[in-house]
Order: structure tokens, then sequence, then C-alpha cells
């Protein structure tokens, strides 16, 4: 498989920042840890993923703009371009030691995401799309599951920080859902949730309350995979709006309308 010069950018910083990720993973006992809001933690693994990513898609392309988790807004000569980064997606996870967290880089041009990388360290999988040039694991191209309905479906979401999203929404989402399908799952990283349903490993994801960098790159994947992406109304307000839904065509489709079908007594 024959990478762009971007997209090979993008694999090496997520592969540097990867090796630092993975450093820290082993010795995550003696990490600074602080606490953002509730539930909602940044260490000192964070940071120094952050700072490498910065400096590598710096030197890799000179002048693009920057919105990562950490450091937020950077304007950049280029308004063009604009790297979307969380140099770790999944830190509740990391810090306990769970291995399934990830480095998540999109590359906006003229607001359109047109390459995506995700890259679990721990695992060794690199994720990787260009707009147009399909989604890979690894060297391998990526479709989203076959299945059509919901009573065999494996559904991610996500449960919202405490004092962020609506718990009481989320509840009712997840009794509509839960009544509907094989399975659920709470990977603790929206990317690799959006990740793991470009693979088919899951049929469909659904959370509400995430920021840019938790789905820029995941929704190219996706899209990549054939698979489909909205937010929750059905809509493309994913990257400031903050909810998000994806599946193949037709889960995608019975995942919305379940959703927000009112509950009735069960
Ligand atoms: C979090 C993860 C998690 C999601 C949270 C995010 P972070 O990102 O994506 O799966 O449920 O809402 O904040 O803080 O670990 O980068
Ligand atoms: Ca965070
Ligand atoms: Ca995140
Ligand atoms: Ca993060």
């Amino acid at each position: 498989m024959a990478r762009s010069a971007i997209l090979n950018v993008m694999v090496q910083a997520a592969m540097k920042a990867g090796r630092s990720l993975a450093r820290d993973f082993g010795e995550v006992q003696n990490l600074q840890v602080s606490l953002k809001g509730p539930g909602d933690y940044v260490s000192q693994a964070d940071r120094k993923a952050e700072d490498i990513l910065f400096a590598e898609l710096s030197k890799g392309r000179a002048g693009y703009g920057f919105l990562m988790e950490e450091r937020g807004v950077v304007e950049g000569d280029d308004d063009q371009h604009r790297w979307i980064v969380d140099p770790l997606d999944g830190t509740t996870n990391f810090l306990h030691g769970i291995p399934v967290f990830s480095i998540s880089i999109a590359l906006e041009r003229q607001g359109q995401i047109v390459a995506a990388v995700i890259y679990n360290p721990a695992m060794d999988e690199l994720y990787t799309a260009e707009r147009g040039g399909g989604a890979f694991l690894n060297d391998r191209r990526l479709r989203v599951s076959g299945r059509t309905k919901l009573v065999d479906a494996v559904i991610g979401c996500g449960v919202p920080h405490l004092g962020r999203g609506h718990h009481g929404n989320f509840l009712l989402e997840l009794r509509n859902v839960m009544g509907e399908v094989a399975g659920i799952r709470r990977l603790g990283s929206a990317a690799l949730d959006l990740a793991y349903v470009a693979a088919g490993r899951m049929d469909g994801f659904w959370e509400t309350a995430l920021s840019p960098w938790d789905v820029a790159a995941g929704i190219l994947l996706v899209r990549e995979a054939g698979g489909f992406v909205s937010d929750d109304k059905g809509g493309q307000d994913m990257l400031d709006g903050g909810s998000i839904v994806a599946g193949n065509e037709t889960i995608h489709r019975a995942l919305i309308k379940t959703l927000k079908r009112p509950v009735t007594p069960r």
C-alpha cells in the first residue's frame, strides 16, 4: 500500500508519539496527573505526546494551524490547512493500565477532513485513511460490517464525564438501544470506537458531548471504509455539536431511529 507524503508525515509523528506513550504506559504510577474537571484527567504522558506531535507535524508541514486537546488553537500562516489532534484518547484507560487508548490525527483542508491516522501503540494497530483512497488497518483494507439487523449488532457507546453531557438523556438512549441489539460495548477511546466501526469489529457507535479531536480522524476512517457518520439528528454537525452516530448504512439509520424513540416502559 503506497502512502502519500502527507500521510507519511502523520504516520511518522504518530509512531514517535506512540513510543513515548508506550514508555509512559510501562510506568504509569510515576506520572504526574491533574484533573481538568470531574472524571477528566490529564497526565504528563498526554502533554509529552502532544509536544512530539506538535513538533513533528510542524516540521513536516510548516505553517499549518492546529486544534489540539491540551494546547487548544494554534494559528498557522496557512489558513487552508489545520491539524486536529488528540495526543492520548482514552486517558482514563491509560492511567488504569487498560491498553485501549490511541493517538488521533486528522488533517483538514478548506474545512474538509482529507487524511486521518489513529494509532493504538499498546496493540501496534495503525489505522489510516485518505479521502477517496480507502481506509486501512496496518496494510489491510477496511470495510464496515455487513450486518443489517440491530438484533445481530454489537454497538459501542460512550458515557459522558460527570458534569459534561446529560446522563439522563444517555440512560434513555441506552435503554432504547439495549432492548434492540446483541451487545453494547464501552471501549473508552472514541477514536478507537470509530476505528473499530471502520474495521467491522463493531457494527455501530454513538456518543454525545465529544470534542472535535475525539472524532475528526475517525469520521474519515468510517466513511472511507464504506460507512455512514452523522450527528444524532442525522445532520453533519459532529465536530462542533459533539454528538456522533456511525455504522454501515442500515445500522446507522436504525441507530438514529432507535436512539430517539420515546421510551415506553417494559
Ligand atoms: C475521552 C474518550 C472517551 C470519551 C470521552 C473523551 P480523552 O477522551 O474519547 O471514550 O467517552 O468523552 O473525553 O479525554 O481520553 O482524550
Ligand atoms: Ca482528555
Ligand atoms: Ca479524546
Ligand atoms: Ca485526550
